[in-house]
């Protein structure tokens, strides 16, 4: 078993194999009150590696960038993938939903090209669901793995200017209103990554590692 490595706070050190510092204060918002400290790749590389996800689904892609991070620093690692899946689409853009209108597109551009696809589908076919996977490794033997889902529907144009990605375009269930135009704490405890993350938390105040 690797040895377990602490802060000065004594808190096992936990790697997010992701730049984003937002994605820090997110799980942190979730995650805070557990005894591990979390990091970004920012803390350890400059400039922060770009890991190729060359997964087909969010658990592969969550699983090659915590392992390609775990491989590096040996510590424990978490990572997420997440996205949309468009029934109407036969799932997609799934694990293509950052780069569904080509490699750099902007959200607008994937939002355009969404819509264009949809606009044969009309009532229940415009169902979707955004998805998230989270993957931690602790050690060669050890990791776990959690999934958090929103349920929901495809509108009909953008409405809203909050949030990013498909917000504009995604109207979670039992609302009639898009992500964008939810406020961020509604959206966080309806969304698949706050879903996810409420997991996370569970497993990981129970882990032993
Ligand atoms: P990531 O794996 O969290 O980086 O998400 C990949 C892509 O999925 C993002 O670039 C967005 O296009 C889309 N996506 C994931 N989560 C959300 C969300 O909560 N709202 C809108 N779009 C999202």
């Amino acid at each position: 078993m690797n040895e377990i490595k602490t802060d000065q706070s004594q808190n096992r050190i936990m790697i997010i194999a992701s730049g984003n510092a937002g994605k820090r204060d997110e799980i942190e918002k979730i995650c805070g009150d557990l005894d591990f400290s979390f990091k970004t790749l920012r803390d350890y590389w400059d400039p922060v590696p770009q890991i190729e996800e060359t997964g087909e689904t969010f658990l592969e892609n969550a699983f090659i960038k915590a392992q390609w991070v775990f491989d590096r620093l040996g510590l424990p690692t978490l990572a997420d993938d997440s996205g949309l899946q468009v029934d109407c689409l036969g799932g997609e853009p799934g694990v293509r939903s950052a780069r569904y209108a080509g490699e750099n597109a902007t959200d607008e551009q994937n939002n355009r090209k969404l819509l264009k696809k949809c606009a044969e589908c009309s009532g229940q076919r415009r169902s979707a669901r955004f998805r998230c996977v989270i993957v931690c490794i602790f050690s060669p033997e050890k990791s776990i793995a959690v999934e958090g889902m929103c349920e929901g529907k495809i509108g009909y144009s953008p409405k809203g200017n909050g949030g990013f990605g498909y917000d504009p375009l995604f109207i979670p269930d039992g609302y009639d209103m898009s992500f964008a135009q939810l406020d961020s704490a509604t959206k966080n405890t309806v969304s698949h990554r706050g879903k996810a993350l409420k997991k996370l938390k569970e497993k990981l105040r129970n882990i032993s590692v």
